[in-house]
């Protein structure tokens, strides 16, 4: 089954179960100091499954575009990717796991047909905080049964849970088996995120368990003989400071890889041989006149990321590669997928391009962005090909240098990693030609690790808040900057449009278009505009309506394509005295009185024709 078919079907399917179909969000979060990228459907829900109301009601589903950085080593196995789309299908405090698990089966063996014998269920073997969850194993086995599908609860020998069953299992009679750590799904660890067991479904692909992954295969066995499909994540917890406790909602979240359903359904052995990536892989043959199957970690490496960064780029907030946040990430998968281009013999620069060309060939239709952003798309990618050609020039200087007389440590391959980017291999691989070699391998690991240490502890203080935090701080910041947005409209005019917004419970990060630095006055005249609302102690409501009508009535926006048909609009002030009138999904502070006074703290420039204003509430 092609994509295309497979997106719509699941869609079709959850629509004639009353869930309204919701748009992907940006794969830049908003208002989620957090995370960097939209890693999973649910991530710009946080607040609606926290009890915020949703303007659709209680039941979505939508296919979402999603990043996971952390997943950039595991590509090259046929089955990872950086950039993945997911399926996803929502209950707000509406149904729950039965119903959840039974739609989820049906439309895996009725729609899609496949073999109810080739499916698999882990589910969660509780802790301390939560319990077991022998529900989901008894409505599983009705499941089971009615496809006439014998299943029985795995053994409990699974140590941990984690490390594999130290027995050989019999996967003709056991199909449900219980874990810990694996069938607990959070987005993160901050304090006020969501949690809950979930129960994940898993496809037998029938090859042949490979003991390089331990003596005996079990559902979590990395070997590829089962691949995960989808994850029902009953979302009933949230993080404490010393634990997790019971939300009165009980949500679920469901999440299913799109391309893998699709290589299963096309009958494929890799989600690279999908329609979701052929014209990619067919054009990288071209460049390179080599064979995928011959070449599949380079491959799929290229592939994966300048998909990835395609979209990044290509969405709406206009991301460019640089050394902070975002374009970092984006710096990094273009110049990986260059070097691994170089190694499969692509040399000429200025081919990325192309294969960006084919990502929007495939996903044109169903992600317009990547159509009105094209030209930025492809400017960035010959610009950062360019750079990077010189860099690597520098580098090899660099290096021939240092290894004129001879061989060279671990920590030095590391200082020629971090400064020009070249991975241990590529180091490698030029020592060789001359005949060096790294002396100590273990150097460069120790390097790498304290690198990575120092970089989680600075990204964990960095990345506090989020759209978990409905701390009285935060929603109050959060009314500010609509307040903000209004005040810069009236004095600098209706050009001003939001591109982006970033919120903790210390200071509000607001990005917005005007092409050049405001004047002193003109940051007097906002603070004064937007102090002036404070303390006339304005009203904040909201009304949900039509995307239509709150265009029609002048309601200002972020991205519209981000909104579904029904919208909330927060009004701050009254009948005709209204200052702002805004579409956003809240939480927002009942009068603007008790924000306190506000202070810009910063203006400056965030890349061509955007500024950034830094504010705080004192
Ligand atoms: N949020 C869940 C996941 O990403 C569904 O697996």
């Amino acid at each position: 089954m092609k994509s295309k078919e497979l997106r719509k079907k699941y869609l079709d399917f959850f629509e004639k179960r009353d869930h309204a179909i919701i748009p992907s969000a940006s794969l830049i979060p908003e208002n989620d100091p957090s995370i960097l990228f939209t890693n999973s459907g649910m991530s710009p829900l946080v607040p609606y499954l926290l009890g915020e109301k949703h303007p659709e009601g209680t039941r979505l589903a939508n296919t979402q575009k999603s990043f996971r950085a952390e997943d950039i080593e595991e590509v090259g196995d046929s089955r990872h990717t950086t950039f993945f789309e997911m399926l996803g299908n929502w209950s707000l405090s509406d149904y729950f796991k039965k119903e959840q698990l039974n739609w989820w089966f049906e439309f895996l063996v009725e729609e899609l047909k496949l073999d109810p014998n080739r499916l698999y269920q882990t589910v969660y073997a509780g802790s301390e905080f939560a319990p077991r969850d022998n529900e989901s194993i008894e409505i599983l086995k009705e499941i089971y049964a009615k496809y006439g599908v014998v299943a029985e609860e795995g053994p409990q020998t699974l140590g941990k849970g984690e490390e594999g069953p130290g027995v050989e299992i019999d996967f003709t009679r056991y199909r449900i088996f219980a874990y810990k750590d694996k069938n607990w799904w959070q987005r993160g660890d901050a304090v006020g995120e969501l949690g809950g067991p979930d129960s994940e479904t898993f496809y037998d692909t029938g090859r042949p368990h490979d003991p390089k992954f331990g003596p005996h295969c079990h559902l979590n066995c990395d070997c590829g003989r089962f691949i995960e499909i989808g994850n029902s994540v009953f979302m009933q917890y949230q993080r404490t400071k010393d634990g997790w406790c019971e939300l009165k909602n009980k949500n679920v979240d469901f999440g299913g890889g799109l391309e893998r359903l699709v290589m299963i359904t096309e009958g494929k052995n890799s989600i690279f041989e999908t329609d979701l990536f052929k014209d990619i892989i067919s054009k990288i043959k071209e460049l390179s006149g080599l064979k995928y199957n011959d070449n599949k970690k380079a491959f799929e490496i290229i592939a994966d990321h300048l998909k990835a960064a395609s979209f990044i780029m290509g969405d709406d907030k206009g991301i460019a590669p640089s050394n902070v946040d975002q374009g970092y990430i984006v710096r990094r998968l273009i110049r990986r997928a260059v070097r691994y281009g170089r190694q499969i013999g692509i040399e000429k620069i200025g081919w990325t391009p192309y294969i960006a060309e084919a990502v929007l060939g495939i996903y044109g239709e169903i992600y317009p962005e990547l159509e009105r952003n094209f030209d930025f798309i492809k400017d960035n990618l010959e610009k950062e090909e360019t750079k990077f050609a010189r860099t690597l020039e520098k580098g090899l200087k660099e290096l021939e240098k240092i290894s004129s007389s001879k061989d060279i440590d671990g920590k030095t391959a590391f200082d020629l990693y971090q400064t020009y980017g070249f991975p241990l291999e590529m180091t490698e691989e030029e020592l060789a030609k001359k005949g060096k070699k790294i002396v100590d391998k273990e150097g460069f690991k120790e390097a790498m690790k304290r690198h990575q240490e120092l970089s989680r502890t600075a990204a964990a203080g960095k990345f506090k808040g989020g759209l978990a935090d409905h701390s009285e701080e935060t929603t109050k910041l959060h009314t500010a900057a609509h307040l903000l947005l209004a005040a810069l409209r009236k004095v600098l005019g209706d050009h001003v449009v939001q591109k982006g917004s970033n919120i903790t419970a210390e200071r509000l990060r607001f990005d917005f278009s005007h092409p050049k630095k405001l004047t002193e006055e003109e940051k007097k005249k906002v603070e004064d505009l937007v102090n002036k609302a404070i303390q006339n102690d304005l009203p904040v409501t909201f009304e949900e309506m039509a995307l239509e009508e709150a265009k029609k009535r002048g309601a200002i926006g972020v991205f519209e394509s981000r909104y579904g048909k029904k919208v909330k609009v927060y009004k701050i002030g009254k009948d005709d005295n209204i200052f702002s009138y805004e579409i956003c999904g809240g939480p927002h502070v009942e009068r603007t009185g008790i924000l306190g006074n506000f202070k810009i703290t910063k203006e400056k420039s965030s890349g061509a024709g955007t500024r950034r204003i830094k504010a705080v509430l004192e």
